[in-house]
């Protein structure tokens, strides 16, 4: 700032303060603005709302009210700082000060009633429930409404809020647009009141379930595959598909080959006649336009337990491991690479994972393996005769599991009774050196900081069967390993495991 505007505004001051003293000096720079409140309102019909003005000042203003564009004041309502109306219309104040000085006008305040006419939401398509990448339409009437130029205001508040069509349609719909959808006319003052309420609750998923019987071939009977959704009758089209093993078994196990005159059916089943080999199959739903998603139910199969020698499984014979003990599957046939598959899918063997070469062999583990249908599958594209594996048929007591390296002294362990049958009575006894530690519903035993002393056999019994004895070592958390216990115990356990062998061989016979 230089010296001589310095003195101008110095100068300004003094002349402000003479004429009008200290407390309005700042009048003389900017003007006040008045504060209409609330800013936006509907009013039902008969009802009224309560405006209410001020002016940010402690100087005493005269609000004076207008309505729509008008110049002039309202006179009735001079001087009131709330007023109550019940008219529709666009409403402002402002401020007048004895000398006759005004504010700027407030905003405008903007005040609709609602008629007593009422506005009616319906959808298409009428579906019970809309899925993900679905399209549908809202459409709003207003019953009498008609010959006038209604716009139309929606629930939920989304995008703009200002529509003139009365029809509004979402597309590849997803979470975002569930809601209760609502509409009402809007024109000029006035409103409908809103409408009826549609909820839309949008779903993620979309399975539809694939049924297949018989669900072992026999010659010369027919394959039905039935694929059911949730509202069968809602306008789907059925496509079906026959799996074919997928090289790359990181991604989805199967590729989807079409089957014959098998896209989009109105038909929710499809019969496949001459069916000799292990096989599986897909169903695919769709319907209207835009359907963005494709909706695959999980892939189902029809076995066949004749051995071909394209592609064989063979089961057999038990191994016997350090205290578990496991079955071999083999799978043999014209294709270099083989991988094992099982129904149902929880607890699928390891070699479900990769393609193994040659004579393949998965060997099975029978205290984490279920009972199951069991059959190969090829690179090349062959699926093998099919087999029930009951596990119990190998082995059907507890097992008994223990760290196999021997446990640090004063570290938390837990051992447990591995039970693989459902449990019938809720109790599992835990032996230590066939002494009894404990005998409750727990399948495990946990020493919050082992000792020294906890070393020993362990074995465990549930319902009448006893496990294999296995031994736990304890080394101190400092010193070197402990030494010559291992030897005694590991004989213990060989002669626990001979016992089974000759058990399960005889169960084999
Ligand atoms: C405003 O409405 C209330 C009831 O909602 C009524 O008691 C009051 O008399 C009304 N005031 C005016 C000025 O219409
Ligand atoms: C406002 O007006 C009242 C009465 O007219 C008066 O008593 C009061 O002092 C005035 N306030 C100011 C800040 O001028
Ligand atoms: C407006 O109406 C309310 C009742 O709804 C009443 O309490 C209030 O005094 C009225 N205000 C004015 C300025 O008339
Ligand atoms: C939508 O449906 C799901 C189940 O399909 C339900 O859990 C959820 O509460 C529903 N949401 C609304 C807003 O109705
Ligand atoms: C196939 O199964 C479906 C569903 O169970 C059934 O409605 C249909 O009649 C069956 N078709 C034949 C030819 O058996
Ligand atoms: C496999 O087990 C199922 C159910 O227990 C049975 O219906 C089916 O006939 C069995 N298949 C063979 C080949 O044994
Ligand atoms: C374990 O407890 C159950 C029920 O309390 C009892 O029936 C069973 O005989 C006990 N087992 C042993 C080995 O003591």
């Amino acid at each position: 700032m230089d010296m001589s505007m310095r003195h101008t505004l110095l100068g300004l001051f003094l002349l402000a303060s003479l004429f009008s003293g200290n407390a309005q000096v700042k009048y003389l720079f900017e003007k006040p603005t008045a504060i209409l409140r609330p800013i936006s309102y509907e009013i039902p019909l008969g009802g009224n709302v309560t405006l209410s003005c001020s002016v940010e000042d402690s100087d005493n203003w005269t609000i004076l009210w207008y309505r729509g564009s008008n110049d002039e004041p309202m006179t009735e309502y001079e001087g009131k700082k709330a007023i109550n109306v019940s008219q529709s219309g666009v409403y402002s104040c402002r401020g007048r000060s004895d000398s006759g000085r005004l504010t700027y006008k407030s905003d405008y305040a903007i005040i609709k009633d609602t008629l007593p006419i009422t506005a009616i939401i319906t959808i298409q398509p009428k579906w019970t429930q809309i899925y993900m990448g679905e399209t549908f339409t809202v459409r709003c009437e207003i019953p009498g409404g008609e010959g006038t130029y209604w716009s139309y205001d929606w629930r939920p508040k989304r995008f703009t809020t200002y529509y003139t069509t009365n029809e509004r349609t979402f597309h590849n719909v997803g979470w975002e647009d569930n809601g209760d959808y609502q509409c009402r006319g809007n024109k000029g003052n006035s409103l409908t009141q809103w409408s009826n309420v549609i909820p839309v609750n949008i779903s993620f998923t979309l399975r539809p379930v694939l049924t297949v019987s018989p669900s072992w071939l026999s010659p010369g009977a027919s394959v039905n595959l039935s694929c059911e959704v949730e509202y069968p009758s809602e306008g789907w089209l059925f496509s079906w598909y026959k799996a074919v093993p997928y090289y790359k078994i990181t991604e989805e196990p199967y590729t989807y080959e079409l089957l014959p005159d098998g896209s989009k059916t109105a038909q929710s089943f499809y019969i496949i006649n001459g069916q000799t080999s292990t096989a599986g199959y897909v169903c695919r739903v769709e319907r209207g336009s835009n359907f963005y998603h494709d909706y695959y139910s999980d892939p189902k199969f029809v076995w066949s337990a004749d051995v071909n020698s394209a592609a064989s499984l063979t089961v057999g014979p038990v191994v016997q491991n350090f205290g578990y003990d496991s079955v071999k599957l083999t799978c043999k046939g014209n294709s270099p690479l083989w991988r094992v598959r099982k129904f149902p899918e929880n607890s699928v063997p390891y070699c479900s994972n990769f393609w193994d070469s040659g004579e393949s062999v998965c060997t099975i583990d029978t205290t984490y393996s279920d009972d199951g249908v069991y059959w190969c599958e090829s690179m090349s594209k062959e699926f093998s005769n099919a087999v029930n594996i009951t596990i119990q048929d190998f082995y059907s007591g507890p097992i008994m599991v223990i760290p196999d390296d021997p446990v640090k002294t004063g570290t938390f362990v837990s051992l447990s009774c591995k039970l693989r049958r459902k449990k019938i009575f809720p109790s599992v006894a835990f032996y230590h050196n066939n002494k009894l530690i404990q005998n409750d519903s727990r399948e495990e035993l946990n020493f919050l900081a082992v000792s020294k002393s906890d070393e020993g056999s362990y074995k465990c019994q549930y319902s009448g069967k006893e496990s294999p004895s296995r031994y736990m070592s304890v080394k101190s958390a400092a010193g070197p390993e402990s030494s010559s216990f291992p030897v005694t115990a590991r004989m213990k356990v060989m002669n626990a495991v001979a016992f089974i062998l000759v058990m399960m061989l005889s169960m084999n016979q």
